[in-house]
Formats: C-alpha cells, structure tokens, sequence
C-alpha cells in the first residue's frame, strides 16, 4: 500500500515544473483580472471625459466653419492625401515610454507614431504612460509641433503618470545589470497597469519585457512592440570569444572563471529575453540592423517571413527637398567639395576619410575640398581627437584643402549641403546613419562605408540604377570620389535626384502608412477577442 503510494507520487514529480508554470499563469490571470476590475472606473471617467472634449472641439469647429465659410474646415480626422478612411474603433491605445521627454530619435518615433494613429482612429484614445510628471499636455503638443513638424490631436491624447521609474535605471544595478533592469521594468509596467489597463499595449522603448507581463496579465489585450536596439544581441555574445580586441567593451571578456560566469548569465539571458520576445503579437523594428538580431534572438518556430517588419523612423526629409533645388542651375553652385558630417569620436574614422581624401586630391589638379562638420562634446577626448585630426591633414599635406567646423548651426550645415558634391562616411558598422539620409535628401552623391546602415538600408540601388558608392579601403573611396568628379554635370544631376527620391522610404509619411498596417492587426486582434 505504502509503496504504491510512493510510486504514485514519484509519478506526479515529473510534472511538478508544470505544475508550478500553470499556477503562476493562474496567479497572474487573476493579478490581471483584479488590475483591470480596479482601474474600470478610471478608465471610464478617462473615455467619458475625452469624449466630452471631442464634443466640444466639433461644436467649436462648427462654428468656425459657420464663420469661415466651408474653406477653413480643420483637417485633422480627415481622409486627406492618400491616408486611409478613419475608422470608428474607439479604443484604448497604451504607450509605454517611460523617458517620454526625451527629445530624441525615439521620442519622433513616438509621437509620429501617435499621429499615424489618430488620423486612422480619430476616437481612439492614445494614452502615454511617462515618468516625467512635470509635462503637460498643451506645452507637448505645441513643442511636438514645433520641433519635429508633427501635428497631434490634443484632445485624445492622455498623460498617464509613472511613479517607480527608478526602478529601470541601469545605476540601481551594479550587478546583472541587464536582468536587473528587465525586472524593474516589470515592476514599472505593473505601475502602469495600476494606472490604467489599455485595450493595446505598445512598448516604443525596448522593454520586451513589460510587454510579455502584459500578455500573462490580460491575454485579450493584444501587445506590440517597436525596438529600436535589441537589449542583448548576438554581437555581444561573439564578442565573448574574440581574441583581437577590437570587439567593443566586452571584447574577449568570456576567459577566465569570471568570464565564464558571464558568458553563462549572458547566454542565459540571450534565451528568457528570446522567450518574451516570443510573447509579443506584433513586431516592428527600426532597421535592417535590428530586425537581423531580433529575428535571431525572436523568432517564433512557425513565424511567417514577415516576421519584425522594418518601420524606418521618419527622417526630416522634405525640409531638405523644399530648402535645396536639384535643378542645373544648383548643380552650378556646387563645388568639388567632399563633405562628412559626424560627431568627432574615433569610432566615425575621420582618419580614413582624410587619408582617402589625401589620396584623391594628390591624383588631380582639381584642388578639391573636404569638408568636416561635427559636434565636440565639450570636456571629453573629443577635443583631442580634433587637434589629432588636424595634424594628420597636414601631415598628409591636406590641411589647406580641409575644413574642420565644430558645433555648427544649422544655418551652416545647410550650406554646406548644398554646396557640396559628395557626402561620405567613414565608420564601420554604422546601425543606420541618419546623417547619410539627410546627405541623400539633400543631393549629395553618397560615398560611404560598404558595412552597416549605410549598405543594408541607405545607399541601396533605386529602381535598379545605382545611387552612390560603398567603399572599404582608402583606395576605393579616393576611386569614388574621382569617379563622381569625373562624371558629367548631367550624370551627376541624375544620380542626386534618384538619391533624392530613394529618400521617400524615410518620410514621416512612409512611416505613417507602415505603422498602421501594424496598427490595423492589433486592432483587429482587439475587436475579435
Ligand atoms: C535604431 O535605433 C538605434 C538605437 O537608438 C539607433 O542607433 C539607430 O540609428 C536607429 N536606426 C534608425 C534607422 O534610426
Ligand atoms: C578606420 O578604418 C581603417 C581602414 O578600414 C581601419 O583599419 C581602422 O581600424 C578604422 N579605425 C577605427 C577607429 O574604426
């Protein structure tokens, strides 16, 4: 009798881990379940209260109209240059980007994408939950304005606040830091939840994490995420094992006890952040870069191939196009001039630049010109680096044809753009390059490293005629360059306006129709569960 009951329970041991998992889903079904019963009522009052302002933005436009007569009719919400009908749907919309106020590239992302989804969903509401409690509402939406050109729809738009935003900084963590930070952001996006559950749920910031929590939470509420950089990759991981040193930070940091321990963690990690990946409905990542790693670390066994689509960020491409003409009357203004734009750092190789420039400019008697615009961070090696860079071009023999400009405005760079022929980039790797756009957008004939970005995403050929040049060598950059001076005024003209033109894949508005494609899945999710 004892025995058969021994034998039964060792039965049961086996299952055990099973056991455990389906609890801890049940726990967390039920955390979810009590999150959303608590937070129906804010919800409410938050629906009811756009509502009433919607209301009364329509009434005030009413009268407007009945004032200005049918000319002056406010287009946000309208079906206008090609964007698709608005649809009804009035759902909640949750953001999660804690560093909201950022002001960077993600931030662009962020609100262009937020505007993408009010045209198509003028009643839904885009909730953003932030940790910055000193922004208001108003200031964003006319500073959003302002500095990135994107028009928001005030109204719709609601600030939830975050309170336990320290938990995902990296300071907290002296140690395992990237684990310790994927917890915090649990801790963070179940402050979040707290606040408000949201009917989909988007991280714009890189914690997967946060999202998969969402997932076990409320299974009905579709999840998705835009990476921008992926929180471990497979660089990383090789980087462990490189002998030569020149692999980054963590460059051969896999020998010795020590070194295998983080080789362990860090594997480990690459595997539960591959398990949360799996747990997000829709993917969008920046670049070719990103999408390359996140489908690595990612993808689901049975993934269709469009798995992470590519969203470009918006780049401020049409400023460029309405401030420069490609016509021949601009390609008179433009000399035999190279121009890199970069941040002075070793990384970009303006050692390279410079050495295949001195190369090119001794083989002709065109007395070209080079061109360097870059920030300095003050204080840092930065300063260094430029007094280095000013002694190689004389000892190259370049220094009178070179120009070194520090922390210019913009009012300069815009001249140079438009002046220049050539716009190059030295730096191997490059994840994207948004320097490299805006040289495209601006006219210039694209010489640039044949790695990274610049290969994969930017100067790739347009509509099967070439847009540029990818160089590895000094050698192959000073032949670019010759080869763009030698080309006739008419060739040239053709290659910046076929550059110009590739750029559309990175307007506000080619992100705009991108992003709502994703967005019409996720609603779709919504709407049937
Ligand atoms: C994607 O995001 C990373 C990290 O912010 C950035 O380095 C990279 O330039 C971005 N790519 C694009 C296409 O903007
Ligand atoms: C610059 O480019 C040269 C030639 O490709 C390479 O040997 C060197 O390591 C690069 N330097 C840096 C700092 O990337």
């Amino acid at each position: 009798m004892a025995t058969s009951r021994i034998v039964a329970l060792l039965a049961v041991v086996p299952l055990l881990p099973f056991v455990l998992i389906l609890l801890l889903q049940l726990g967390l079904r039920a955390l979810g379940w009590h999150l959303q019963a608590n937070t129906k009522e804010r919800k409410e009052a938050i629906v009811r209260r756009v509502e009433a302002e919607r209301a009364a933005v329509t009434e005030h436009q009413r009268s407007q109209e009945a004032e200005d007569g049918w000319e002056k009719i406010e287009k946000s919400g309208t079906a206008e240059n090609g964007h698709p009908v608005p649809d009804d749907w009035n759902g909640v919309v949750g953001f999660f980007h804690p560093f909201c106020n950022a002001g960077g590239g993600g931030e662009r992302v962020l609100w262009a994408a937020i505007a993408a989804t009010q045209r198509r969903w003028p009643n839904a509401i885009c909730a953003v939950y932030t940790g910055d409690h000193d922004i208001e509402r108003g200031a964003v939406v006319a500073a959003v304005r302002n500095r990135f050109d994107i028009a928001l729809q005030e109204h719709s738009l609601v600030f939830l606040y975050l309170s336990r935003r320290n938990f995902v900084l990296a300071s907290n963590y002296p140690y395992l830091t990237l684990l310790g930070q994927s917890l915090g952001s649990l801790v963070l996006a179940y402050d979040a939840f707290q606040l408000l559950v949201p009917d989909t749920f988007i991280d714009t910031m890189g914690y997967a994490f946060a999202v998969a929590f969402c997932k076990y939470l409320f299974p009905k509420v579709p999840t998705a995420a835009y990476v921008h950089y992926p929180t471990i990759s497979t660089d990383m991981l090789e980087s462990l094992d490189d002998t030569t040193g020149d692999r980054g930070i963590h460059s051969g940091a896999g020998k010795g006890l020590k070194g295998t321990g983080k080789r362990y963690y860090w594997h480990a990690f690459a595997k539960l952040y591959g398990f949360v990946g799996r747990q997000i409905d829709v993917v969008m990542c920046n670049s070719t870069w990103t999408q390359g790693h996140i489908r690595q670390l990612w993808k689901p066994k049975k993934a269709s191939s469009s798995f992470a689509t590519i969203i470009y960020p918006p780049c401020p491409v049409e400023e460029l196009e309405k401030k420069i003409d490609l016509t021949p009357e601009g390609e008179k203004q433009r000399g035999n001039t190279v121009l890199y734009i970069a941040q002075f750092r070793p990384e970009k190789n303006h050692s390279l630049i410079l050495r295949a420039f001195a190369k090119f400019y001794h083989a002709t008697k065109d007395k070209p010109k080079l061109v360097l615009i870059g920030s300095v961070r003050s204080s840092t090696p930065d300063e260094r680096h430029v007094y280095n860079l000013r002694l190689e071009a004389r000892e190259l023999k370049v220094q009178d044809a070179t120009t070194f400009i520090c922390d210019a405005p913009f009012s300069v760079i815009l001249d140079h753009l438009r002046t220049s022929s050539i716009g190059t980039n030295g730096m191997y790797a490059e994840h994207f390059g948004i320097g490299n756009v805006e040289g495209l957008a601006a006219g210039l004939v694209p010489v640039v490293h044949n790695s990274g970005g610049p290969k994969l995403d930017i100067v790739v050929p347009f509509q099967g005629l070439p847009i540029g040049f990818l160089a590895d060598t000094d050698d192959d950059y000073a032949a670019a360059y010759a080869r763009v001076a030698a080309m006739s005024a008419q060739e040239r003209l053709e290659m910046r306006l076929r550059g110009r033109a590739s750029t559309k894949r990175f307007t506000e508005e080619a992100f705009a129709r991108k992003w709502v494609a994703e967005m019409e899945t996720l609603v779709g999710m919504q709407k049937s569960r």
